[in-house]
């Protein structure tokens, strides 16, 4: 039965229907995204394959600053959607709190467009201080005004919207249950779903990075204000850090918590919260907070104990969510009464996908091998598998779930297996020409190669051919899920 559930005590029907309602504009929303900042992925790859040879190199940036945030933004709404939507079955999360961050997403992606492609404020996703404020004559002061105006809304609806989740969580379950630890002394699982564990982890860990996130807006402005006044580069590269590294991780939580849920309901078994899981959970709510020092690696100035917390965290960090989720995954299907359907594939081949940059992740968060991958398109490389062959699959696995639960309308076969087919050989084969070139040294963030990095341009044409593989998935795939959900939207 869709969910929320009408007249089960949680809900009234128009309420129910509303909160459909909401859910399916939100998959609309995340669509549209996606399809767009992927056309613009599509772009900067072209580019770097020399297919743009007059083009300014400034609109390489600017859309690669608009395609980062827009993707990890994308990223990010579409999994809490999914989340609160789930957590229907159990709570009540607020419908108005959902519609204004959806508001303000928009809004935000609209701010975010017009910095970059009318602007050209082309500073990387992660905005690095001070660069925003140095933009040697590229981008006009408006273009960094309107930048962190997206930034300061959509932290704010955002943070509201975790908020919210948590409250509702917490309106059911008690903090110490929601996070297993009844579990972990040896209790019953008393009905707390594995779910909701990986969401309360997830949340909790993406308040204390918004957190970060205000902190630093509110630095940023201080500076912006105060004239004669500059704020600490290394604390503000933390910051930043501590915030990106957090929210891109949870986006991953989120997407991983909704496989928990739904992915029993193909295999006819359920997904039980165990003690090992509990224990897995709990180490990355106490550990993603702390891997971000990875990402500071070349940053000498800083205390070596942070290196070293940085390489051993990652390590430890990985073994418990992945590896605990990935055999937990294998064994739920493993001699199953398996209902395989685009959505099932779409949830298991994430999992998988989220294994295989997991290990990507692993080799570069190692200090011998960092100095030789860092800032090579290897980085690039991992966070894209886990992205495009991990959260991707599961979130667009959610949307096609749902479209199909509130339609009743059954899939083609044929299409199925069209889109698994291309997706897997298109991003795959996209993401090994990033590999390969991260692995021969060609750096990231280079619009056009030069002649001394001609592998990078030989890589960016394998590439090009794979990603016109990807388009025609998502194509595919938006003609049997988007129509659906705008039938259930309109019904
Ligand atoms: C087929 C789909 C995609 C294509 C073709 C694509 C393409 C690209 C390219 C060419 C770059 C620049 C690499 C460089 O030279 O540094 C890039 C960067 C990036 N992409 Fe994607 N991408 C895709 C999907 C995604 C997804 C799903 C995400 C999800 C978060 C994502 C997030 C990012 C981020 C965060 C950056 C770094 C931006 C920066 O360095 O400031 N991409 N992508």
């Amino acid at each position: 039965m869709p969910l929320p559930v009408a007249g089960d005590g949680l809900w009234q029907e128009g309420e129910a229907r509303a909160f459909r309602r909401l859910t399916l504009a939100w998959m609309g929303t995340m669509m549209f995204l996606f399809s767009t900042m992927l056309l613009l992925g599509y772009f900067m790859r072209l580019f770097q394959a020399n297919a743009f040879r007059t083009m300014r190199p400034e609109w390489f940036y600017a859309v690669l600053t608009l395609h980062g945030l827009g993707m990890v933004a994308t990223w990010f709404v579409g999994g809490m959607a999914a989340t609160g939507y789930l957590l229907t079955r159990y709570s009540r999360p607020s419908i108005w709190i959902s519609r204004l961050a959806l508001a303000g997403t928009l809004v935000g992606a609209g701010l975010l467009a017009a910095a970059t492609l009318f602007g050209l404020f082309g500073t990387g996703w992660y905005f690095l201080y001070p660069l925003p404020f140095y933009s040697s004559g590229v981008w006009p002061p408006w273009a960094t005004g309107c930048f962190f105006g997206a930034l300061a809304l959509l932290f704010s609806v955002w943070t509201i919207w975790v908020l919210d989740l948590l409250r509702a969580i917490a309106s059911r379950f008690p903090l110490r249950q929601a996070l297993g630890w009844h579990v972990l002394s040896g209790r019953p699982s008393l009905g707390v779903p594995s779910f909701v564990l990986v969401a309360t982890v997830s949340l909790i860990a993406g308040a204390a990075g918004l957190a970060a996130g205000m902190v630093l807006l509110g630095l940023w402005a201080v500076e912006w204000l105060r004239s004669g006044y500059s704020n600490d580069a290394l604390l503000m590269k933390n910051l930043t850090f501590f915030f990106g590294h957090i929210i891109t991780n949870i986006t991953m939580y989120l997407g991983v918590g909704v496989v928990y849920e739904l992915l029993p309901g193909y295999a006819g078994r359920p997904w039980k919260l165990s003690k090992a899981l509990a224990w897995a959970w709990n180490t990355v709510l106490l550990l993603v907070v702390l891997a971000y020092a990875h990402h500071l690696y070349m940053d000498f100035a800083q205390p070596r104990v942070l290196q070293d917390t940085g390489q051993i965290v990652s390590y430890f960090l990985s073994v418990p969510a992945a590896v605990v989720s990935i055999f937990g995954g294998l064994a739920l299907v493993y001699a199953a009464p398996m209902r395989w359907t685009l959505a099932s594939w779409l949830f298991f081949l994430g999992l998988m996908g989220w294994a295989i940059g997991g290990v990507g992740a692993v080799i570069d968060s190692t200090v011998a091998l960092n100095s030789r991958f860092h800032n090579t398109l290897w980085v690039p490389a991992h966070f894209h598998t886990y992205y495009l062959m991990g959260v991707v699959l599961m979130l667009l696995g959610f949307a096609h779930h749902l479209a199909v639960d509130l339609t009743g309308e059954p899939e083609r076969p044929a299409m199925r297996h069209a889109i698994l087919a291309l997706l897997a050989i298109g991003g795959y084969g996209f993401l090994l020409a990033f590999y390969w070139a991260g692995a021969h040294s060609v750096p990231r963030r280079f619009a056009a190669y030069p002649r001394e990095l001609s592998q990078g341009v030989a890589a960016a044409r394998v590439a090009v051919v794979f990603i016109a593989l990807i388009v025609i998935a998502v194509a595919l795939y938006l003609w049997e899920t988007a129509r659906r959900c705008w039938r259930a939207f309109s019904a």
